[in-house]
C-alpha cells in the first residue's frame, strides 16, 4: 500500500492553483443522467472519488469520457440501462447516494446499495428517502439495498430536519422532472448547492433560491431538458485546507482560483489566530510570519465553520498559544485523528462534542494512519511541523479528495513524497 513520507519542513513559499470542487463535481455529474443531451464539465479536479463517479455512470448505461489533462468530462446518457448501483462500487464513496435523485426523476425507478458505516459517523439517508417519499416514491429496504419507486412523482413542500447537503441535492435533483412546484425548506445553502442548481438550469430545470435555505423547484418535462457546458467552482475545502498549510508552517502563500466569499469562517478564524489574510479578485494570500494564538471552533452547516475543516485547523490549533476548544456539532464521530496526532506527541482531550487543544504542543513524526478524508489532511499538515519523519497510511482517503496534493505541496517547499511499501 503506499504512504505518504514527510520531513518536518520550514515555511511553505510560494503560489498554489486550487482545483474545482470535489463536492460539486460529483453531485453535477451525477445530474447529468437527467438528460439524454450531452453535458460538459469543465475545471474538474483529479481525484479517485471523481474516478468512482464515472464508473457509477457507466454502469447505468452513461457514455463517459474523461480528460484529464483538459480538466474536462463529457457524459451522454441516451438511454439508462441499469438502474442498480452495486456495492462494490457505493462502498467506496458514499456519494454514490447521489445518483438516486436524478435516476428516479428520469426512470421512476432506483436501485443502490444503502451506504455502509462510515469513519466521520452512521450518516443515515433518512431525509434523502423523506424527501423522495414526499414526492410520492414508495421506499423499500430489503438485503442491504434500498428500493425507491414512483410511477409519477409530483412536487410537494419537504422540510428538512437537518440542512444536509445531500438530501438537499438529491430532493433537488429528483424534483426537477417531477410535475408542479417542490419546496425545499431548511435546505443546505451551501456553495456546492448555487453550482448544482446553476448546472440544473442550463439544462432547463427551473430552480429558485439556492443558496438560501428555501429552495423552489418547478417541474419540466423530460423533452425540455438540453445538454451543456460547465465549469466546475473552486474548492473551499483545498482553498482552507492549503490556508492552513501556510498557517501551520509560519510560511506566506498566494492561493490562486480561489473564491474568499466561500471560505469566510476560515478566514476570520485565521484573523483571530493572528494570520494575515489579504484578498484579491480570485486569490488569497495568506502570510503567517508571527506567532498563532489559540481560538474555539464551532462547526456548523454553512456559511458556519464548515466541519471538512476541523481537523486541519486541529492541527493549527496544537502549535498555538494557548489552549482551544472545538465543537463538533454536524457528524457525532468526527474526531477520528486525534488520536493519531497524539501519537505524534499532542495531549488533545475529548469532551463528548468537544475536544481540548491545548497549544504550543512539539509534534514528533511517528507512523500514522489516515482514518478518512480530511483527518488524513491534518495529519500531512502535522507531518510538515513535527520533528522528524512522519509516515501516513491508507493515503487512498486523501487522494479520494485532494488533487495532486504531493505535487501541489512539493512546488510550494514541502518535503513530502509518495512512496510505494
Ligand atoms: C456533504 C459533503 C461532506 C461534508 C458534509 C457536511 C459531499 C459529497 N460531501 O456530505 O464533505 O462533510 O456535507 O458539510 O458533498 N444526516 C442525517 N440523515 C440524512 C442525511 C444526513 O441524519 O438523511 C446527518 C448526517 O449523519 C450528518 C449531518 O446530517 O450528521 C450532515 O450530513 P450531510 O449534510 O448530509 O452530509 P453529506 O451530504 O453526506
Amino acid at each position: 500500500m503506499p504512504k505518504y513520507i514527510i520531513e518536518k519542513n520550514g515555511p511553505l513559499k510560494g503560489e498554489v492553483v486550487m482545483s474545482g470542487s470535489k463536492n460539486a463535481v460529483l453531485p453535477i455529474m451525477a445530474a447529468s443522467i437527467l438528460t439524454s443531451k450531452q453535458c460538459t464539465i469543465t475545471d474538474i479536479p483529479k481525484l479517485r472519488d471523481v474516478d468512482v463517479m464515472c464508473q457509477l455512470l457507466r454502469s447505468v448505461g452513461a457514455e463517459v469520457n474523461i480528460d484529464y489533462i483538459k480538466k474536462e468530462i463529457s457524459i451522454t446518457c441516451d438511454t439508462v440501462s441499469e438502474l442498480e448501483a452495486p456495492y462494490e462500487l457505493v462502498k467506496q464513496m458514499r456519494a454514490s447516494n447521489l445518483i438516486m435523485g436524478p435516476l428516479l426523476s428520469r426512470t421512476g425507478k432506483v436501485k443502490i446499495s444503502m451506504p455502509g458505516g462510515c469513519a466521520i459517523g452512521a450518516r443515515p439517508i433518512d431525509l434523502h428517502l423523506k424527501g423522495f417519499q414526499a414526492l410520492g416514491a414508495e421506499i423499500e429496504l430489503e438485503h442491504g439495498y434500498v428500493e425507491a419507486r414512483a410511477e409519477k412523482l409530483i412536487g410537494d413542500k419537504i422540510y428538512l430536519d437537518f440542512p444536509s447537503v445531500g438530501a438537499t441535492e438529491n430532493i433537488m435533483m429528483c424534483a426537477v422532472l417531477a410535475q408542479g412546484i417542490t419546496t425545499i425548506e431548511n435546505a443546505a445553502e451551501e456553495p456546492e448547492i448555487v453550482d448544482l442548481a446553476n448546472f440544473l438550469n442550463s439544462i432547463g430545470a427551473k430552480i429558485k433560491g439556492a443558496g438560501t435555505d428555501t429552495i423552489k423547484i418547478e417541474g419540466v418535462s423530460k423533452s425540455e431538458l438540453t445538454g451543456t457546458k460547465h465549469a466546475i467552482i473552486p474548492d473551499r475545502i483545498e482553498t482552507g485546507t492549503f490556508m492552513v498549510a501556510a498557517a501551520v508552517t509560519r510560511g506566506n502563500l498566494l492561493i490562486k482560483n480561489a473564491i474568499a466569499d466561500h471560505v469566510k469562517p476560515i478566514i476570520a478564524k485565521l484573523k483571530e489566530c493572528g494570520v494575515e489574510i489579504t484578498e484579491t479578485d480570485g486569490d488569497i494570500r495568506v502570510t503567517a510570519n508571527k506567532g498563532v494564538k489559540a481560538t474555539d471552533i464551532k462547526t456548523l452547516p454553512y456559511p458556519g465553520f464548515p466541519t471538512d475543516m476541523q481537523a486541519q485547523f486541529m492541527t493549527l490549533l496544537t502549535s498555538a498559544i494557548g489552549t482551544s476548544i472545538i465543537i463538533e456539532t454536524v457528524f457525532e464521530n468526527r474526531y477520528m485523528h486525534i488520536g493519531e496526532l497524539n501519537r505524534m506527541g499532542s495531549n488533545i482531550k475529548i469532551e463528548g462534542r468537544s475536544a481540548v487543544v491545548p497549544g504550543e504542543q512539539m509534534l514528533e513524526g511517528a507512523q500514522v494512519t489516515a482514518t478518512d478524508l480530511r483527518a488524513g489532511a491534518a495529519l500531512v499538515l502535522a507531518g510538515l511541523i513535527a520533528e522528524g519523519t512522519t509516515e501516513i497510511s491508507d493515503i487512498y482517503h486523501i487522494e479520494r479528495g485532494y488533487s495532486e496534493f504531493v505535487e501541489k505541496l512539493s512546488r510550494i517547499g514541502a518535503k513530502i513524497r509518495k512512496v510505494e511499501d
